[in-house]
């Protein structure tokens, strides 16, 4: 019988998907599921007749292989992974591939690359997005772990992987141990921050300018054919539109509270670990937590009622103007989000792709988006690019948005609804483009109270300064210059 080309541990519904994804591109795929009932069923249901190899057990899958054998787990993210890759180290031998498809945190993947390296076995840590119907018709992936497996795992994931018009794949080569993972983090968190761009320009229409969801459904519909053109625009038009069986909007009924699983948090946290700003991604993990409180929202709303005034100037304008801040609130999204992954590249020693990580984000998972295109020719023209406001088309770009922007959020703040992302991203745009902050004002402030030491404008960098403000301390300094 011939060999598998790839076997995949973990019939859940991913699991299912990519299989059969596999299988239709021409491999043979061998499975295994702890639960082994679910290889029967998988293999007599909607597997049968393919080129599909049940197995019972992990021998037996690792027996079904071709070598280097590869094997992809697709099992839950945390201890069952640490689990699976016990049981399987000692059935394997030296230059097998262990990848693993999950939803792992990265530091987890960095640590198992190592340990699974030490045993002479390679391994890859994948970011898998697209959801399950990504699985099944061509997801974005993001593979990262030991160089040496990717010559072996790239003609199937390249095979599997959603395309673009062009038909280049949503899927290349990461970088080294956790890149993987860490890239597929930094994408949830952006999907955050991109949802929550467009629930404030939602907002902002609902409240601000009373305008009805068949009005919005027409306004996303026009936006969607403008550079926000993206699959997250595109389902907004259409939530807008959906009405139930008794013709009312659904959205309408559906409680605003919002869940979250915990990735745009780790995004986040791993920017403060970084230092690095990455501010509309976190107000976005935080707005969810402020939603979540319903009840506590709606108590605070009766102690600070408020009523917003109609809008007074030409309401097509304004919409105008919200399409502009949004779009530049995103350009910043981004331009903060590559901004940690380059931060994380240095800290981890991960020689990341960047224009081939935004190429892999333009197809197949949920920010994918026309945008991104434009991401990929400013890191394929300046691969060492700082920050994405430097290239010049998007800093032409922000030049041309920038009314709008102020306008929006300043009319926001003076009616009264809340808009943390434009805001914040408009703040630090102008942080980040002020040459002069009044960060002498807080090195003075440590330095008063700390005896932290500064340096100074007239002096060269590097050489620290302590004044004895009060004339009774002495002239000891701390002598530390850390944040
Ligand atoms: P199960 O069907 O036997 O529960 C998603 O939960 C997938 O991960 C399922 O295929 C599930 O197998 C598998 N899974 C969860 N925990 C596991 C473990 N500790 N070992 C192996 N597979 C596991």
């Amino acid at each position: 019988m011939k060999k598998a080309d790839i076997g995949l541990v973990g019939l859940a519904v991913m699991g299912e998907n990519l299989v059969m994804n596999m299988e239709s591109k021409g491999f043979t795929v061998a499975v295994y599921n702890r639960t082994t009932e679910k290889v029967k069923n998988f293999t007599e249901g909607r597997a049968a007749g393919k080129n599909i190899i049940g197995t019972y057990s992990l021998e037996e899958l690792v027996a079904s292989l071709e070598k280097p054998r590869k094997i992809m787990m697709m099992v839950k993210a945390g201890a069952a992974v640490d689990a699976l890759i016990d049981q399987l180290l000692p059935l394997l031998e030296e230059g097998d591939i262990l990848i693993d498809g999950g939803n792992s945190h990265f530091p987890d993947t960095i640590r198992r690359t190592a340990y699974v390296e030490e045993k002479g076995i390679l391994y890859v840590g994948s970011g898998v997005s697209g959801g399950e119907e990504g699985a099944l018709n061509g997801p974005s992936l993001m593979p990262g772990g030991s160089p040496a497996a990717w010559q072996h795992v790239k003609p199937i994931f390249q095979a599997i992987c959603a395309k673009v018009e062009d038909g280049s794949p949503c899927c290349d080569w990461v970088g080294e141990n956790g890149a993987g993972h860490f890239v597929k983090m930094v994408h949830n968190g952006i999907e955050y921050g991109d949802m929550q761009l467009i629930c404030e320009a939602y907002q902002l229409m609902r409240d601000g300018l009373d305008m009805s969801a068949e009005e919005m459904h027409e306004v996303f519909a026009a936006w969607n054919e403008t550079e926000l053109e993206s699959y997250l625009i595109e389902i907004t038009r259409d939530i807008l539109g959906y009405r139930d069986e008794s013709g009312e909007i659904t959205l309408d009924h559906i409680l605003d509270t919002a869940g979250q699983k915990g990735t745009g948090k780790w995004t986040a946290v791993s920017s403060l670990d970084e230092g690095v700003p990455l501010t509309l991604i976190s107000e976005a993990v935080f707005s969810r937590c402020l939603s979540a409180i319903k009840e506590e929202r709606v108590k605070a709303s009766a102690v600070f009622p408020r009523s917003i005034p109609a809008l007074i100037g030409d309401k097509k304008e304004f919409i105008e103007c919200i399409r502009k801040a949004l779009y530049a609130s995103k350009i910043i999204s981004y331009a903060q989000g590559y901004a940690l992954m380059r931060a994380a590249a240095k800290t981890y020693s991960w020689n990341l792709n960047y224009g081939g990580i935004a190429l892999m984000w333009r197809g197949g998972c949920i920010i994918r988006s026309v945008f991104l295109g434009k991401i990929k020719e400013a890191y394929d023209k300046d691969a060492a690019l700082e920050n994405l406001l430097l290239d010049s088309y998007f800093a032409e770009t922000i030049k041309a948005l920038v009314p709008a922007w102020r306008e929006v959020v300043a009319y926001a703040v003076k009616v009264g609804i809340p808009m943390p992302a434009f805001a914040s991203a408009l703040s630090y745009f102008d942080g980040y483009t002020s040459a002069n902050l009044p960060a002498n004002l807080l090195q003075a402030q440590r330095d008063y109270f700390g005896a932290h030491t500064y340096e100074r404008t007239d002096a060269p960098r590097g050489k620290f300064f302590h004044t004895n403000w009060t004339g009774r301390g002495g002239n000891t300094t701390a002598n530390t210059y850390d944040v």
